[in-house]
């Protein structure tokens, strides 16, 4: 018996319509459209003005089940990546389930901020290897603009909300998940951290008056980090599976900078037109980044090619999955 493999049967993404613009930020902080554009590529991003995390998520799940004609009650599992839950408990996967009339499905969320992506389809791969699921639900989500400080002009220029969701179905002509390398260093904490909300630092005055419920990064030393770990870790994969450029179709990778991400794909030899890039209009989504790709890229892609899905994120976090494309559209 041919071994099963977990392969993509359907990507649907979500974001706001509200737009906030480069020159919308400049009336906010003392920033400008050519600083942005020309550090990160950014040009304009989606904001949630009203709603949660789960609102985004449920509105990429039910599209996603609407496209690919699935019952609701045939889900078994999501697996949701967020840094942004509605809820510091119950889980958002758990909200979403009931949103969307998941009526026989569980699910938990995962918390790996900008690889929360590659960390939980790697995760929700593993129940349908085993034969154990038949549908899995794959999810990044994140509202960044909730925890936000758009008195700090160094992040609060970078971030934007959206979600994407990815349907796992079984494989057995070898398409879907073959592979993935996942790594973490909790010490990297110091470089880009929410520091109050949890059990180190729970909510007080204190805590709100020195706004440490908003995202704090070291821009330089996380840019530092992030371009030679996502590199390397792209270019470990290809190896590990024998993979030269040509194999390689696309590269999909976490929009958080394009310095970060040509970076990435001149380590791995792609040119310019294997990348999928949409950081220009929708900013750094944080999980929501590679299924938001995908799905603005879905129409391009082709039964049988070779996807390299990169990331890398907060905690620190980062790792590459190696997968090959299911459906043609
Ligand atoms: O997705 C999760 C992982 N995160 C990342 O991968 C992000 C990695 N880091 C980056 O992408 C970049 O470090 C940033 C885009 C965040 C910043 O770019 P940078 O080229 O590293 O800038 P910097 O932080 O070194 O700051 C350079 C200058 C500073 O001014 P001085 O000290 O040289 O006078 C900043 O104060 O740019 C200033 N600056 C700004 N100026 C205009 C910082 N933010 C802004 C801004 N507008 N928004």
């Amino acid at each position: 018996m041919n071994k099963i493999t977990a392969a993509i049967t359907g990507v649907q993404g979500f974001v706001p319509k509200d737009v906030l613009s480069n020159e919308d930020l400049a009336k906010i902080v003392d920033t400008s459209d050519e600083w942005i554009t020309t550090r990160t590529g950014i040009k304009e991003r989606r904001i949630m003005k009203n709603g949660a995390s789960s609102d985004m998520a449920v509105e990429a799940v039910k599209g996603l089940l609407e496209k690919t004609n699935t019952n609701p009650l045939e889900i078994d599992l999501v697996v949701l990546a967020t840094v942004t839950p509605d809820y510091p408990f119950p889980s958002t996967a758990n909200l979403l389930c009931d949103k969307a009339g998941l009526k026989n499905a569980w699910g938990f969320d995962l918390k790996a901020a900008c690889s929360g992506f590659i960390y939980a389809i790697s995760t929700g791969a593993q129940f349908i290897e085993t034969g154990r699921y038949k549908k899995v639900i794959v999810v990044g989500v994140d509202k960044m603009t909730s925890i936000l400080d758009y008195q700090d002009r160094a992040t609060c220029v970078i971030f934007g909300d959206g979600a994407g969701a990815v349907l796992l179905e079984p494989n057995n002509e070898g398409l879907g998940v073959i592979d993935f390398i996942l790594r973490s260093d909790g010490s990297g904490v110091e470089f880009l951290v929410q520091p109050a909300g949890g059990s180190l630092n729970p909510p007080t005055v204190e805590t709100v008056e020195k706004r440490m419920h908003f995202v704090k990064q070291e821009g330089k030393q996380v840019f530092k980090f992030a371009v030679t770990n996502m590199a390397e870790v792209s270019a470990e994969i290809m190896d590990k599976n024998n993979l030269t450029s040509d194999d390689v179709d696309w590269l999909v990778p976490h929009q958080a900078n394009l310095r970060i991400i040509d970076a990435t794909a001149d380590r791995m030899g792609l040119p310019k037109e294997k990348v999928m890039i949409n950081i220009e209009k929708y900013g750094n989504t944080t999980a929501g980044t590679l299924p938001l790709c995908l799905w603005d890229y879905e129409k391009q892609l082709k039964k049988g090619d070779t996807l390299i899905l990169s990331a890398f994120g907060g905690g620190f976090t980062w790792g590459a999955v190696y997968l090959k494309w299911a459906y043609n559209s």
